[in-house]
This record gives C-alpha cells, structure tokens and sequence, in this order.
C-alpha cells in the first residue's frame, strides 16, 4: 500500500492517476477526499495521520503549509515511523538549503529533508524545478487583458511538468533501486518568465505580456494580498535567487529515471490550455 499525500494538488494528482494505471495500491490523502481510494486526513491532525498510514509501506511526501514550515512533514515522518512504514519519498525543491546573500533558499525543505534522511526509512529525494502548472495561475490575468507580474526577471530556469515530477515518484515508490538518491528534476530548456510568455501566446493566440516585480515590489503586492510574511519571504527569496541566475539549472535526472526526455513547456501548454471564444482559459 502506497499513501500519496497532496492527492488532490498539482503533482499529487498525478502521482495518484499514474499508479492507477500502473494498477499499484494506494491510499490517496487530503483533507478533502473526493472519492474511492481516498483518506481523510489532515498533517495538523497527528490521530488522521496515524489511521492514514496504517498498513502503508511507502509515503509519497508533498507538504504545502500556508507559513513555510517542515512541521507537516514531521508529524507525518512520526506516524509513519511508528506505523513501520519502509520507504518516503519526499517531494522538496530545487535549491533547498543553498546560501544566498544572508538567506538559506528553502530553509523549511531543507530542515524536512534533513528528518526525511535521518528517519530510519529508506528515502528518495525529488528537488523539481520551477513547476510549468504554475503558468496556470496566469489564465485569469490573461483573460482580463492585465499583464502577468514577473518575480524573477530575466533569470531562467528549467521549468519541469509536474506530470514528469509524478512519474519520477511513481518509480521511486515503486522500486527501491531509487533509495537513497536525490533528484533534481527539470524540464529540458532554460526559460524566463517572459520567455514562457511568449511560448504560451504562440499555443493560445493571444498576447502574453509581463510586468517586472522586483523583490520589494513582490513583498509590498504579497503582503498586500494578505499572505503571511514568512509565506512572503520564503516566496520573494526564492524567487530573488532565480532572478539572480542560480536557478539556471538542467540536468538528466527526469531522462535518466524515466528513459525518455522530460517533457517541454510548450508540451505542457498545449496539453494545458484551450483557446475559445471566452480566452485563455484552463482545461484542467
Ligand atoms: N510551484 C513550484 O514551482 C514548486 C517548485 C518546486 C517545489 N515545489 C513544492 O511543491 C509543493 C507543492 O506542491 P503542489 O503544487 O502539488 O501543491 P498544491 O497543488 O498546492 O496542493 C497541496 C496539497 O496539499 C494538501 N494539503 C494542504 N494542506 C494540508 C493539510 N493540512 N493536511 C493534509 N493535506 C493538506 C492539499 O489537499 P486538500 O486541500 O485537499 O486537503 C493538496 O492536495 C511544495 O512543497 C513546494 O515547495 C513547488
């Protein structure tokens, strides 16, 4: 039995579909359950998370706090533990743990990963880079002729398709060959912000502009926005280091545990996107 939390998220969608597919057991958790297969339960909840991993033997790990914490990993790293389960893979980010100026890049991933290794279970690392889903949010600002505002600037980065990211999770879930190993997983081409822009208005036909937001400009709208401001600077930090260029980062890892290319931004977009008479809008 395999528990995939975030089940119902961005990459934990996947993960559930594809071992599905594969005709693998699983358990599919959120606080939220939409169906068969599913579990309540919540990482705030230590009794949900016991009954969650009970008879599991493997915990595709996705945590999402609204204030950067690796507290929901620890709850869930102690119930499993105490439940025997055997193996985590443990969905981080690329950079975890990196210096930058004064800060540490993901410092809540790395405090994560650091209880993930010293669990006592076998452990698998997935660090994706920036997501390509995360254009999604751009269809309203799109729809509404407003321009899409841009964190990083000019700094390029190998957007990864979180269908790739689940199916690495899926491998590593499925076949211990993977235990112990950290992957960094992009996609196959360096892209800026304004870069995917002008990928995505060649998918939908429609202009795709951006707006520079430099980092005090992006901490004044967050804040703004009533995001928490360890939410904020986890985000503007992150993203302050991307646009600086240490986010310039390809590697094979995808290609190598998959046996194929990772899949491209433009893939991504045209599976992802829809032109109608309303605009952008989403399909998924
Ligand atoms: N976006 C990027 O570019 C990027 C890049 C690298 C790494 N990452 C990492 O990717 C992760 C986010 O993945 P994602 O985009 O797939 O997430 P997501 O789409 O935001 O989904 C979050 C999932 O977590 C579940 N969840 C949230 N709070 C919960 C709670 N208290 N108890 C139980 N379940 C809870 C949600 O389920 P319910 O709401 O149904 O309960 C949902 O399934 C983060 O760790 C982030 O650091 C993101």
């Amino acid at each position: 039995m395999i528990l995939v939390t975030g089940a119902t998220g961005t990459v934990g969608r996947h993960v559930v579909q594809l071992l599905h597919q594969g005709g693998h057991p699983f358990r599919a958790m959120s606080r939220h359950p939409p169906g068969a297969g599913a579990v309540r339960a919540d990482f705030d909840d230590p009794a949900s998370l016991r009954r969650a991993v009970t008879g599991v033997r493997a915990v595709f790990l996705l945590t999402a706090p609204a204030v950067p914490s690796p507290d929901h990993d620890l709850a869930l790293l102690a119930a499993a533990r105490e439940a025997g389960v055997a193996s985590i893979v443990k969905l981080s980010a690329i950079g975890t743990g990196e210096r930058f100026g004064e800060v540490t890049v993901g410092a809540w991933h790395q405090a994560a990963e650091r209880a993930v290794r010293t669990s006592g279970m076998a452990w698998t690392m997935l660090r994706p880079s920036s997501f390509a889903a995360n254009a999604r949010h751009w269809a309203a600002i799109i729809d509404a002729g407003q321009p899409v505002p841009n964190l990083t600037g000019d700094g390029r980065q190998g957007v990864v398709d979180p269908r790739d990211i689940a199916a690495v999770a899926v491998e590593a879930l499925t076949d211990p060959v993977h235990a112990g190993r950290t992957y960094t997983l992009t996609g196959p081409e360096l892209l800026s912000v304004p870069e995917q822009a002008r990928q995505l208005e060649q998918v939908i036909g429609r202009p795709v502009t951006t707006v520079d937001l430099p980092p005090a400009d992006a901490t004044r709208q967050l804040l703004a926005a009533g995001l928490p401001p360890a939410a904020v600077d986890a985000t503007v930090t992150g993203s302050a280091w991307a646009r600086a260029g240490h986010n310039a980062i390809l590697t094979g890892d995808v290609a190598a545990v998959l046996g194929r290319p990772p899949a491209t931004f433009r893939d991504w977009a045209e599976a992802h996107f829809v032109i109608d008479n309303k605009g952008a809008g989403e399909r998924l």
